[in-house]
């Protein structure tokens, strides 16, 4: 990790070792949280779609064990290393549209996983519970569908923002 000074400002930027590594943590990051998607959206497709009871209940309650919490570190742990590759590197936070946009997807699906999310499926999941001991004869979890629409969708945008870094700086 290196520092270098100009005349008027000190300016902190990453080794290239260094900078490679935090990328990589960024990348995985990247893959974990849309593998996740996948898997949810198998889940809750599942579960909304299918007629049997048995596997509605179990994909609903799969759905809980893992969908919250292993979402909400991949996606901080992309929003940490990504803020920290763009301070780190002359792409800077707020320097270019593409980082700034990828900035605020990371944030507001990373606050939707907490906000909306975590709340949606321990509704469904207790649902699925009240339906298989008898007490409901469905589950209604239409707004379950949103997530893995949404989130997949938005993530997509960001590689595409990532790779083809688009609409040049904020200021000139
Ligand atoms: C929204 C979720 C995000 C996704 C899916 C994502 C995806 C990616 C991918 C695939 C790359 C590699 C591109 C390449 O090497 O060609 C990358 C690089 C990068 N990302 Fe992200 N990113 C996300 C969030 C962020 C955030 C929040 C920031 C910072 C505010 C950020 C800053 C960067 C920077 C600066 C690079 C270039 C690193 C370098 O080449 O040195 N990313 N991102």
């Amino acid at each position: 990790m290196t520092v270098h000074s100009g005349t008027t400002k000190r300016r902190f930027r990453l080794g290239n070792r260094t900078r490679k590594g935090v990328l990589v943590v960024h990348i995985v990051s990247v893959g974990a949280w849309i593998g996740l998607d996948v898997v949810m959206a198998v889940l809750v497709f599942t579960g909304v779609l299918t007629d049997d009871d048995g596997t509605k209940v179990l994909a609903f309650q799969a759905l809980e064990l893992f969908a919250v919490w292993p979402m909400f570190i991949s996606g901080v742990t992309c929003l940490v290393s990504g803020v920290v590759l763009a301070l780190g590197t002359k792409y800077g936070l707020l320097r270019y549209w593409w980082v700034a946009a990828k900035l605020v997807l990371n944030v507001v699906l990373t606050a939707l996983v907490l906000l909306s999310l975590r709340g949606g499926v321990a509704e469904v999941a207790e649902q699925g519970r009240r339906l298989a001991a008898g007490a409901l004869d469905t589950v209604v979890a239409g707004d379950m569908m949103f997530p893995p629409i949404v989130s997949p969708t938005a993530l997509l945008i960001a590689v595409l923002l990532s790779v083809f870094k688009p609409w040049g700086r904020i200021q000139k």
